[in-house]
């Protein structure tokens, strides 16, 4: 899918497959004092999946919000793209921001829009393409998610959750980001959406944008998606590797982990 043929401005240059997307190094983030992130400290190179699984409450979304700028560290660094954001102004994040796209927990869409305007709302912020492009577009990446176009006057409360969920991704990849971040894509789907869910990341990571960052409780979005996994307890990793590594673990405080998420 040629994004530049439409006349839209993607970044003149992509990363080569093994760069240094997202840096992460000794990343902590406090709240009134109290810790959520302690230490972390992890690396996602252009062409991976990492999937960082913890339990309810235990700074997943912290974390992601942190790697996308929309909250600042408390200590520790986050280099995107090289560019240590830390050091960035406001203005100065934006591009940089640009470059990722974000799928919120639930999927955030703004109620009173239609599909249309939902998924377009980016390409209207950051390009200036025409109207017919901007709705070619649109119906480019909803066929991507498994949506036609008889969906785009519709209003997120007529849809279901799964297909909600979709026009969520769509929206997060319309710009073509380079690395995409995922808050608990299967989070309120049925087992049957959940699957579709995973396997459509899958499909992306062939095609659109093929660096991720996932996080989840889920296992088997886990065991679908991850080339990588990092299991989130008490604001540490208690474990960051290959993905049968991970679940093979010996550790005890990450078998608890897994065995009660496969529960
Ligand atoms: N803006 C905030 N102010 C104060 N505490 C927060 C804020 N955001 C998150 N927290 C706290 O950080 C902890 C981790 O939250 P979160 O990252 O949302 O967990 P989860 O792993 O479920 O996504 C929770 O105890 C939450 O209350
Ligand atoms: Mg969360």
């Amino acid at each position: 899918m040629a994004l530049a043929a439409r006349g839209a401005r993607p970044p003149a240059v992509r990363a080569a497959p093994g760069t240094a997307l997202v840096e992460v190094r000794a990343l902590q983030k406090r709240f009134d004092g109290q810790p959520v992130l302690r230490d972390l400290s992890f690396t996602l190179a252009k062409g991976e999946t990492l999937v960082v699984m913890g339990g309810s409450g235990s700074g997943k979304t912290v974390m992601l919000r942190c790697v996308a700028g929309l909250i600042r560290p408390s200590a520790g660094t986050v280099r995107l793209f090289g560019k240590p954001i830390e050091t960035l102004s406001e203005e100065d994040l934006l591009p940089i921001r640009r470059r990722m796209g974000y799928v919120f927990q639930g999927a955030a869409l703004f109620d009173s829009l239609t599909v249309l305007e939902n998924v377009a709302y980016p390409l209207r912020e950051h390009t200036d393409l025409a109207e017919a492009a901007v709705r070619a577009r649109v119906v480019d990446v909803l066929s991507l998610v498994g949506l036609g176009a008889e969906v785009l006057p519709q209003l997120p409360s007529e849809l279901s959750g799964g297909m909600r969920k979709r026009v969520g991704i769509a929206r997060a990849i319309v710009t073509e980001p380079e690395v995409l971040l995922f808050d608990e894509p299967t989070a309120g789907l049925d087992p049957t959406n959940s699957r579709l869910v995973a396997e459509l990341i899958v499909h992306l990571k062939g095609g659109v944008c093929d660096t991720a960052i996932v996080v989840t409780h889920d296992l088997d979005l886990a065991r679908t998606v991850a080339d990588r996994i990092a299991i989130l307890i008490g604001g540490r990793f208690a474990a960051l590797g290959p993905r049968e590594e991970v679940l093979a673990s010996p550790d005890p405080a990450v078998q608890a982990f897994l065995g009660g998420e496969a529960r």
